[in-house]
């Protein structure tokens, strides 16, 4: 299986959510035959989406901006998963993130077909707050249109009171996850 993990946290390798992906990731590939691309948004040139509708032309050349969309089209469409890892801001996810998924449109939507996207989150609000709630609603619709299976939602929380990597139980639960991956 392939896997694509695409991290949006501007804390890079300092990331909460990163770290907690990496984590889940980690250990699916102890268990299986899996390899994984691994992309930071936050170094790579992501252009906005301008709305042109170039991408949506009959001759279906794409988007006109080929930045790093371009190689990030080309693992989408050779993955079997997509993984994310965000942080919660301002109740929603980083804004390099949201430029990517923004791009999605410029892709053809068959890359994406059935499909699985898995979201990691952080946040110093607890996981009841409406946030990460207003994300996982606004990501499961985002895959339902593009043809896509959002599979599961995973969010730590209290990051700046107690990094991730500081947090026992946020750690066994990121390893569970993986754990069970390996079982489907
Ligand atoms: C601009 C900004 C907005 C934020 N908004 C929220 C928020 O709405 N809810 C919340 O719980 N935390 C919020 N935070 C805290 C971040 O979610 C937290 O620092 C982050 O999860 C750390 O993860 P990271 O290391 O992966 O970036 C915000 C932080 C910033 C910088």
């Amino acid at each position: 299986m392939k896997f694509l993990a695409l991290y949006a946290s501007p804390h890079q390798s300092r990331s909460n959510s990163g770290y907690l992906l990496d984590i889940i990731i980690d250990e699916i590939l102890k268990s299986n035959d899996h390899s994984v691309s691994k992309c930071d948004l936050t170094h790579m040139q992501i252009g906005a989406c301008i709305n042109c509708g170039v991408c949506r032309r009959p001759d279906r050349s794409g988007c006109f901006q080929k930045d790093d969309m371009v190689p990030i089209a080309e693992a989408i469409a050779e993955a079997d998963y997509i993984f994310m890892a965000s942080p919660l801001y301002w109740w929603n996810i980083s804004a390099h993130l949201k430029c990517c998924i923004d791009r999605f449109y410029g892709i053809p939507f068959e890359h994406f077909k059935g499909k699985t996207i898995h979201l990691v989150m952080t946040g110093e609000s607890r996981t009841d707050n409406e946030g990460y709630d207003i994300v996982k609603r606004s990501l499961s619709a985002v895959c339902n249109y593009i043809g896509a299976h959002f599979e599961y939602f995973f969010a730590g929380a209290s990051v700046n009171t107690i990094p991730a990597w500081n947090n026992d139980a946020l750690i066994a639960e990121a390893k569970a996850i993986g754990r069970n991956f390996n079982r489907f």
